[in-house]
């Protein structure tokens, strides 16, 4: 690679991203979706405690703010379709489970579904917002992690290899790509 470099703006300029669907619920438990390319961990082990970034005219930042609950939810390659659905209407005029058609699955401990078409699902509860920018940042410490058996190897581990997701880098979509090595 060339030493030289030129000034360039990029889109979104650290990459990759996950994108992922959060779920939200208003007063009544009226669940809602949003699509982010946004979603971050910030403390890693004890507490757990995973970051979004959302827009303020969003109609999710209004429930999240409101009810202190969201669902992360982290979707597989072939539901690259129905993520640009969700990211394409609002819920104050869209019930996107009903018109997107994704299956709400009751969650432990929030009032907002897991998606039973994601097969990785973090149960979060509210515990900071904080103005940044453009964007707003929600901090939520994971209640409740939950897998799809689907990715445990046979001796019940978590199996990377497995997993199929959507990364995102500026306005493009690629899945997982190739497996390099584990960091030990
Ligand atoms: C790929 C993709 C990534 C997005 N990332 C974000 C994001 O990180 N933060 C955000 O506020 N909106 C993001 N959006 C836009 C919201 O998903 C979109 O405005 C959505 O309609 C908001 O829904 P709501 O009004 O029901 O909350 C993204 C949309 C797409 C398609």
């Amino acid at each position: 690679m060339s030493h030289e470099r030129v000034s360039y703006r990029l889109f979104r300029p650290v990459y990759p991203s996950p994108a992922s669907l959060v779920t939200s619920a208003d007063a009544d438990g009226k669940p809602n979706i949003i699509t982010l390319g946004e979603t971050f961990n910030l403390s890693v082990h004890e507490p757990v405690i995973v970051g979004i970034a959302i827009a303020p005219q969003r109609y999710s930042h209004k429930l999240i703010s409101e009810q202190g609950e969201f669902v992360v939810n982290l979707p597989p390659a072939d539901l690259l379709p129905k993520v640009l659905q969700v990211g394409a209407m609002s819920g104050r005029d869209h019930d996107k489970f009903a018109e997107i058609g994704l299956t709400p699955i009751p969650a432990t401990h929030v009032k907002p579904p897991l998606i039973a078409e994601c097969p990785v699902n973090l149960e979060c509860r509210l515990l900071n917002v904080q103005t940044i920018g453009d964007h707003d940042l929600f901090q939520g410490e994971v209640l409740e992690h939950h897998v799809s058996p689907d990715l445990l190897n046979e001796e019940g581990k978590f199996d990377h290899a497995k997993l199929s997701t959507i990364v995102m880098a500026g306005g493009h979509f690629f899945d997982l790509g190739e497996h390099l090595r584990h960091w030990k």
